[in-house]
């Protein structure tokens, strides 16, 4: 089962309400489509130790595999409420960290980002290729 698009990315601006970023005032929505139809969604959390902030698509990854899935996650939304005209897209590190939970089950999940004249689509794959992973380790 496949979260229609723009169902997935209406999930990610309504996660990004809960924002806590106090400090860049950025704040973001995560919505993670599984297989069975589940949508598992988390917003950035900042910390006044700034480094120390967490993206939203880390946190949503965190609850899901908190809710035990280790697998099966074929479709990411992300939305930036304040965002400009550029879709946001997961950082070098939630990159890494969504593809954890994607090689645990074997799928390459879509990125989607932005509506209308900005809307972006990419695989997983190809915003972070050669990825390092659980297989790497031997
Ligand atoms: N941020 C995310 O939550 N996801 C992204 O993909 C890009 C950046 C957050 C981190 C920080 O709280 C704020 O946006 C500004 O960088």
């Amino acid at each position: 089962m496949i979260v229609p698009r723009a169902a997935l990315v209406a999930a990610a601006q309504q996660a990004a309400e809960q924002a806590y970023a106090p400090y860049s005032h950025y704040r973001v929505g995560a919505a993670l489509a599984f297989e069975d139809g589940v949508i598992v969604t988390a917003a950035n959390v900042e910390n006044a130790s700034y480094g120390l902030s967490l993206c939203a698509e880390t946190v949503a990854v965190a609850r899901a595999m908190n809710e035990g899935r280790r697998g099966g996650l074929v479709a990411i939304a992300v939305a930036g409420l304040n965002a400009g005209a550029e879709p946001v897209t997961p950082c070098g590190r939630c990159r890494q960290v969504l593809s954890e939970l994607a090689q645990g089950g074997g799928t390459d999940p879509l990125v989607w980002s932005g509506t209308g004249e900005t809307s972006f689509e990419a695989r997983l794959s190809q915003l972070l290729p050669h990825a390092f992973g659980p297989a790497s380790l031997g």
